[in-house]
């Protein structure tokens, strides 16, 4: 049986980095207690196993009472507001977020010392969109979701709005983000669009559905609540005669594997790769025993 695995599957470039930032301080700083600001990425495995490492994550609300001590920022970003208030009571940080979406904190520092009104496309309640909008001056920006939002209509039809900078959430959908930006071009003056979407989301769907066009049989890890696994899993059926959605090995069953000449495997963003290698590695040592 040949198993042909996704590349782009799991952990993004920004995701990755941040473990290792986090596994570089630990080692770095041995005797000290370091925190995270909130989960330095979205994988509950991540974060138990930092803990081990003396890493451990912090709510928002506590920020003002870690002083002198190890900080490490998540990979998508933390408020500014927090990160002076850590600087301010003596912290050591480590920066851990991801360069692309440090790159759009950049872009809005600067549209707004050059007085543009910034539109950032995002969800509102992403942490990634709270600290992009921590670097504009709130009054004159605005987050918009969708180009059916209220907000944005209204915005349109003000007149004191001549220069607008917009940018993006890094996993926004592009069709979403364009039709917000044509809806824009109605306002009379100067606009101008960054598109700030990070392609490690969509390069792990397009490698996904050529996998899967390939295999009898496709193996989707991740999450059973993450959206972007549940897509991946959603895309696969269109392609491959048989998807199954696991969360680790120990999910893995030998009926699936019954005549089947070619396994595809994909994982989702907030999979370790230590989980996708225990998958590909049952697989391979078991089921070829026929013992899986
Ligand atoms: Fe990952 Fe950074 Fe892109 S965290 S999804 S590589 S913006």
């Amino acid at each position: 049986m040949k198993i042909i695995i996704v590349k782009s599957g799991g952990f993004c470039f920004g995701v990755k980095r941040a473990v290792e930032t986090a596994l570089d301080t630990a080692e770095k700083f041995k005797n000290k207690k370091i925190y995270t600001i909130g989960q330095i990425i979205h994988n509950n495995d991540i974060v138990e196993k930092l803990k081990e490492k003396h890493i451990f994550p912090v709510k928002l609300n506590n920020v003002f009472e870690i002083k002198e001590s190890v900080v490490i920022l998540r990979s998508h970003g933390v408020e500014k507001e927090y990160i002076d208030v850590l600087n301010k009571n003596k912290n050591i940080i480590i920066d851990a977020i991801c360069p692309f979406v440090k790159k759009i904190h950049q872009i809005v520092d600067k549209l707004v010392k050059e007085k543009y009104f910034i539109i950032i496309v995002g969800d509102n309640d992403h942490p990634e969109v709270k600290a992009i909008y921590s670097f504009t001056n709130k009054k004159r920006a605005l987050i918009v979701s969708s180009p059916e939002s209220n907000e944005l209509n209204q915005l349109v039809f003000k007149k004191n709005i001549k220069k607008i900078g917009i940018v993006a959430q890094t996993t926004q959908d592009f069709k979403n983000f364009s039709e917000i930006c044509k809806k824009l071009l109605d306002i009379k003056g100067e606009i101008r669009i960054f598109n700030t979407i990070c392609n490690a989301t969509s390069k792990r769907q397009e490698e996904t559905i050529e996998v899967a066009k390939k295999v009898d049989l496709m193996i989707v890890i991740g999450g059973k609540h993450s959206a972007n696994t549940t897509r991946l899993k959603e895309l696969s059926e269109k392609y491959s005669k048989k998807v199954f959605h696991i969360e680790n090995k120990y999910e893995l069953d030998k009926n699936w594997f019954k005549d089947v000449k070619n396994v595809g495997i994909t994982a989702g963003a907030s999979t370790p790769d230590f989980v996708i290698n225990e998958v590909i590695k049952k697989i391979e040592k078991e089921v070829e025993n026929n013992a899986i």
